[in-house]
């Protein structure tokens, strides 16, 4: 395994005056995903760093984050694809920061509610979950508000579809 180094965004707004990013080597292989980078800096090297996962296979989203200046997802980004020994990792830029590489969801989810990107029979409730990874893609591919309105719109309306989240993915991912 070789090791590469991760520059973490580090930001507690309790304690901390301004962010900044912090070094952490990291043993990798040709597996190890961003997102397995980030548990080896949480729970190998012990520190107290945060960040938003759950489903590990690129469905759910909420691993997007900035990889080496890029929208990627965490859990589907391998390290050895990035072709660089010097890995920067940042929140999404176009939300507030909560704490390190978590966002504040709350400006997506009201754009959501205002959109309503979904059919929306009387009586049926709706499954909303369904297009949630869509959104934050178009969020992660920086499509502009006004573009995002619309795209959101079409999700739910037409048979033009907004870009994928596959879109987002790099080559050769597991
Ligand atoms: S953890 Fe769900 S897309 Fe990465």
């Amino acid at each position: 395994m070789a090791d590469h180094t991760f520059h973490v965004h580090r930001y507690d707004p309790e304690a901390d005056d301004e962010p900044e990013f912090e070094s952490y080597d990291v043993p990798v292989s040709d597996s190890t995903s961003v997102l397995d980078g980030l548990f080896h800096i949480q729970e190998s090297l012990g520190k107290n760093l945060s960040f938003r996962f759950s489903c590990r296979q690129g469905v759910c989203g909420s691993c997007c984050m900035e990889i080496n200046g890029q929208a990627r997802l965490a859990c589907q980004t391998p390290v050895t694809d990035l072709d660089a020994k010097q890995i920067r990792v940042r929140p999404m830029y176009n939300l507030p920061i909560i704490k390190d590489l978590v966002v504040d969801m709350e400006p997506f989810f009201e754009q959501y509610r205002r959109v309503r990107p979904y059919l929306a029979p009387d009586d049926l409730p709706v499954p909303a979950s369904r297009l949630i990874g869509k959104i934050i893609g178009l969020l992660a591919a920086r499509v502009p508000p006004l573009d995002l309105l619309e795209g959101t719109a079409r999700a739910g309306g037409s048979t033009q579809q907004p870009p994928s989240r596959t879109a987002l993915r790099s080559p050769g991912r597991r």
